[in-house]
């Protein structure tokens, strides 16, 4: 949702190819039939938030790159929407890899429809100004889940060397060639770690950030970058320093499996499942995440690239807080608090990461759940028996915490809205009746 709290439209990406999956329409829904048990296999895709800055690096340089393993979701195409409007040549996806090339561009703006659908249409913005000297994107402006400014991406930017204004509802930003920088974070911020970091990769001389965020997904852009000439060190620590270069190259690069989408199913199991294996993640980036389930009484087998799941007789309910990587992530919360609907005893949640985030709530009491909202932290009490209801999605994760809820609810819950599921997910009908949920997608 964009526009300080005005529902956002769906945006239905063109089709590039026959093997993209489900494409939303404005009115799909999924219709859940819930007390089922999950048994089986599931594949985790790449992860969007991988993806996302990843196709934005492809603007730092002319040659190609090739990038493997993008998710089917929809956040991917409207990106690569946004790289086409720069001018880059697209091809893809097909099978999960696209090539994208940008030997030169045909503007630079990112315009608000395709920003306001997609607040990571910023991560142009470093890049566009540090190759081409000018860009123009629009602000993205607050969302579901909270105000969420770019600026410190900003800050950062004109630290090094950008003349930086705000216009019109854009940020304008020009620099005839940006240079090396000190610029401490205030707080965390992950597109902003990595709106900093692909500028300074052109940057003339050394630029260093303090007090970056740690996910994954940085880490994931810096091996890219370095693959494409870029000189990074400490990308996953707290100080990233980049040494800047004239120009880098094409490359080739497989995004890694999105911890988010894991950690769903790690869920989803918890709550119904009778053995399920959770295959093609990275469970070392899952440590918050597979800790918070144990509490919960969750056995969880771990392997080099599985989970093995198996849902206790009883759950036991904890608290629980928000905190960037490696702590426990706020893409989580929402599912985590479906959890503990069903666990024994009283459990707080804080989120500390965005002060707008517990939209799911609503939906949830509806359901029959028994949750108190104070500020930024709700008290759940369970277990709570929940029943199928009509509920509405708010925020791609809440989206999944309401799939999560209808699986674990008695008779049919319908969740609408489902556009918002389908910008982070590969469809979840298809993978949750491969374990034997009965969920399908339906206008
Ligand atoms: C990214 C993820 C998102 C995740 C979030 C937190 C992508 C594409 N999205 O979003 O899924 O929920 O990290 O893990 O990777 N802030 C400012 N000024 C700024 C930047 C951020 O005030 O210039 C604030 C935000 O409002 C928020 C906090 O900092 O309260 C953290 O946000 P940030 O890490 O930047 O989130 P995103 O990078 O947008």
């Amino acid at each position: 949702m964009h526009g300080r709290g005005a529902a956002a439209g769906c945006i239905i990406a063109r089709r590039r190819d026959g093997a993209e999956g489900a494409r939303s329409r404005p009115m799909d829904k999924l219709r859940i039939e819930g007390g089922r048990r999950l048994s089986g296999r599931v594949e985790i895709a790449g992860a969007k938030n991988a993806a996302l800055p990843a196709l934005a690096a492809c603007l730092l340089t002319g040659e190609e790159v090739r990038l493997l393993n993008l998710p089917r979701v929809r956040d991917v195409r409207t990106m690569l929407r946004v790289l086409e409007q720069l001018g880059a040549s697209v091809m893809g996806p097909e099978g999960g890899h696209a090539t994208v090339q940008a030997e030169r561009f045909a503007s630079s703006e990112a315009p608000y429809d395709l920003v306001k659908t997609m607040r990571a249409s910023v991560l142009v913005l470093g890049p566009l100004l540090a190759r081409h000297g000018h860009a123009r994107v629009s602000l993205p402006g607050g969302c579901a889940i909270g105000e969420r400014p770019i600026d410190l991406h900003i800050e950062g930017l004109a630290q090094m060397g950008a003349d930086v204004r705000i216009e019109h509802g854009y940020v304008e930003a020009r620099a005839s060639r940006l240079r090396g920088a000190s610029y401490a974070f205030p707080f965390k911020t992950v597109t902003g770690t990595e709106n900093l970091m692909m500028a300074a990769t052109l940057a003339a001389g050394t630029t260093r950030l303090s007090n970056c965020a740690r996910e994954p997904e940085v880490v994931d852009l810096a091996v890219l970058l370095s693959a494409m000439g870029a000189s990074i060190r400490g990308a996953g620590g707290e100080e990233i320093v980049v040494e800047g270069r004239e120009s880098l190259r094409g490359a080739r690069h497989s995004v890694i499996p999105d911890r988010i989408e894991t950690g769903t199913y790690l869920v989803a199991s918890a709550l119904v499942g009778d053995g399920v294996e959770i295959a093609g993640c990275r469970p070392e980036h899952l440590e918050a995440v597979v800790s918070d389930l144990r509490r919960a009484g969750v056995s969880i087998d771990v392997g080099t690239d599985t989970f093995h799941v198996r849902a206790p007789q009883e759950l036991l309910a904890h608290d629980l807080e928000t905190a960037p990587y490696p702590g426990f992530p706020t893409d989580m919360q929402a599912q985590h608090m479906v959890l503990m609907t069903q666990a024994l005893g009283e459990s707080v949640v804080a989120e500390r990461i965005f002060e707008r985030r517990f939209m799911h709530v609503g939906e949830l009491l509806r359901m029959g759940a028994d949750i108190r909202i104070d500020g930024r932290t709700a008290t759940v009490v369970g277990p709570r028996r929940l029943t199928g209801a009509q509920v509405m999605a708010t925020d791609l994760r809440a989206s999944a915490c309401l799939v999560l809820a209808g699986l674990a609810a008695e008779g049919v819950t319908v969740v609408d809205r489902v556009y918002h599921l389908d910008r982070g997910y590969e469809p979840m009908e298809a993978k949750l009746r491969l374990l034997g949920a009965s969920v399908e997608r339906v206008r």
